[in-house]
């Protein structure tokens, strides 16, 4: 096969705030690839169950969210500027308020439903389905593309997850503390990593990356020798 077009699929998994989604949007700019955050999905259909009070810290509507979810589009529109896709919930631009601690604080709890993960996955095998991808999430190589040429599973230490989250936050000019971030990470992977459906586990044959103490530099560094090494075959 000609190894300047052969293209495959990159399944990054992991923890919340390990970096995924910075390593996936190098990875699809240096690949001219597609990259997907499937977390932004997921904040989407939260935030929408937010703006129609069928979620909060107390309630939880599931059937009501189930029934309305035929109402829900979801769209990603690249946004030249930026370099990247941006979410958009029914055709508005959300991509900044999915992001907020409020929607973080929610959006495990949303994405427990199985309703929501058939909906959400089926959206993404069809963007992928040609491959040239690059996929961010919890289930990528486990349920959406099982038979993804490289797999990787991201983690570090939740407090370091939480200090990197708590500055982005605060450089977006966002009122949060470390402490309520670090409970929010503390919380997240507890909560998608014991669901039933599709809860967070390594596949089998995802190589580990532990961020911990890696810069993003040789990280990338790594992850694309990887890429480099399955494309040439
Ligand atoms: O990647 P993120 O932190 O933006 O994801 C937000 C939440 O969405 C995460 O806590 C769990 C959920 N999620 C999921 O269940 N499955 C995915 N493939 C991606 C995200």
């Amino acid at each position: 096969m000609n190894i300047l077009i052969k293209k495959i699929t990159i399944a990054i998994d992991g923890f919340s705030s390990t970096g995924k989604s910075t390593i996936a949007k190098q990875l699809a700019k240096k690949l001219g690839y597609i990259y997907v955050d499937t977390g932004a999905m997921y904040r989407a259909v939260t935030l929408y169950a937010m703006q129609n009070n069928l979620v909060s810290k107390e309630n939880f509507s599931i059937k009501k969210l189930i029934k309305d979810l035929d109402k829900i589009n979801l769209n990603f529109k690249y946004n030249e500027e930026l370099g990247f896709a941006e979410m958009f919930l029914n055709d508005v631009n959300v991509e900044k308020e999915i992001r907020t601690l409020a929607v973080s604080k929610l959006v495990s709890k949303v994405s427990t439903i199985s309703e929501v993960r058939k909906k959400l996955v089926a959206q993404q095998k069809l963007i992928g389905k040609n491959k040239g991808l690059v996929m961010d999430g919890r289930d990528i190589g486990t349920v959406v593309f099982k038979d993804a040429e490289l797999k990787l599973f991201m983690t570090a230490s939740a407090k370091k997850r939480a200090l990197r989250r708590y500055k982005e936050l605060l450089d977006r000019g966002d009122d949060v503390s470390y402490e309520e971030i670090l409970k929010n990470v503390e919380y997240r992977d507890f909560i998608d990593s014991t669901r039933e459906d599709s809860p967070l586990v390594q596949a089998e044959d995802a190589i580990e990356f532990d961020n911990s103490n890696m810069g993003l530099e040789e990280q990338f560094e790594r992850i694309y020798n990887l890429v480099q090494n399955i494309i040439s075959k």
